[in-house]
């Protein structure tokens, strides 16, 4: 299989990077953040969430960060929502695309959203309708698709299961996350292939948490496979506070190095996109997780 020519990134750092934080990330500092990726060439910015403040109070300040960011054409800003209060409040907000999140496992779903599967995606269906009616795009997201904290294994089956539901009921976008990033490229590849038999690569995207350090390496595999939409966070932030050992995505600098050295085309500034990166860890007080970042600020 030919790898694609172009690559696009989900940047997914100031939802899935900034959920996770312990300290509380200023609105302001959330905006600029935003803002400075809006200047990368990134095309789609996961900009915060709509879930409940007490489930994920670092993101309570969904609709202040929303409103307050320079939204560039061209670049969507998708929030996550988990039922159609989260719709509603996104909505007001000025939202016009969002994402709909449930998992391969059951004991991780109900964890995660206090619902078991089934009842996760029968929430999904008003607000697909609703964002059918309002002409607002609807990605969703299966957790736990190569393995679950409390579970352990979950089998094939499961993810294709809900990978095709989600986009039956009208998400153009599914994208398959391994939530602790316990796969490796055989078990992602083997996992993108049966999900792809069913459902069109083309609305298929990875997303890799970077617990094992596996994270490129399963990437690789799935662009073998013939994914072209790579969810990852800038200076690998990251980790789901309902997936206890869940360590930080993927690194977007990581990925667009990567992609770049093998001639795949992402349409995002390398040294722009690592300096935010740095920013950010700067921010949160920490070295940047993403080596590519450290590399290029070693090599001025
Ligand atoms: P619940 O407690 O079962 O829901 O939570 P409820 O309907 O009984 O509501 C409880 C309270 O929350 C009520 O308020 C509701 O109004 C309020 P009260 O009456 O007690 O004052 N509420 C809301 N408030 C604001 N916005 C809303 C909302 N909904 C209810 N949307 C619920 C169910 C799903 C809401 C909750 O479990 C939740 O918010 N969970 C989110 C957990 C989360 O965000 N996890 C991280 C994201 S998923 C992830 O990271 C994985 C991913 O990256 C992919 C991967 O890596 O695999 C996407
Ligand atoms: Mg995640």
């Amino acid at each position: 299989m030919a790898l694609p020519a172009r690559v696009r990134i989900v940047e997914v750092g100031p939802r899935d990077g900034l959920q996770n934080e312990p300290a509380q990330v200023p609105t302001a500092a959330k905006i600029e953040l935003i803002d400075r990726l809006s200047a990368t060439g990134l095309q789609t910015i996961e900009a915060t969430s709509f879930v409940s403040p007490k489930w994920v109070p670092q993101l309570a300040d969904a609709a202040e960060v929303f409103a307050g960011i320079d939204r560039r054409p061209g670049i969507a800003y998708p929030v996550l929502v988990p039922n159609l209060r989260g719709y509603e409040r996104a909505r007001a907000a000025g939202a016009s695309e969002v994402a709909v999140f449930t998992a391969a496992s059951e004991a991780f779903n109900r964890r995660n959203t206090n619902a078991g599967i089934d009842e996760s995606l029968q929430r999904f269906v008003p607000v697909l309708e609703r964002a059918r009616d309002d002409g607002v795009r609807v990605r969703g997201y299966v957790s736990t698709v190569l393995g679950c904290p409390y579970q352990g294994a979950v089998p094939l089956g499961d993810v294709v299961r809900v990978a095709k539901a989600l986009h039956a009921m009208g998400c153009y976008e599914v994208s398959l996350g391994d939530t602790i990033g316990v796969g490796t490229p055989g078990s992602a590849r083997a996992m993108l292939r049966t999900v792809a038999a069913e459902v069109p690569m083309a609305a298929l995207a990875v997303h890799f948490h970077d617990t094992w350090g596996q994270a490129l390496a399963n990437i690789l595999a799935c662009l073998e496979e013939g994914v072209a939409v790579v969810d990852s966070a800038v200076a690998g932030t990251g980790g789901c506070p309902y997936a206890k050992g869940a360590s930080g995505n993927v690194a977007s600098e990581d990925v667009v190095y990567m992609l770049h050295g093998m001639g795949i085309e992402t349409g995002i500034d390398l040294p722009q996109l690592a300096d935010t990166g740095r920013w950010l860890a700067g921010l949160l007080g920490r070295e940047t997780g993403s080596k590519a970042g450290r590399a290029l600020a070693a090599a001025g």
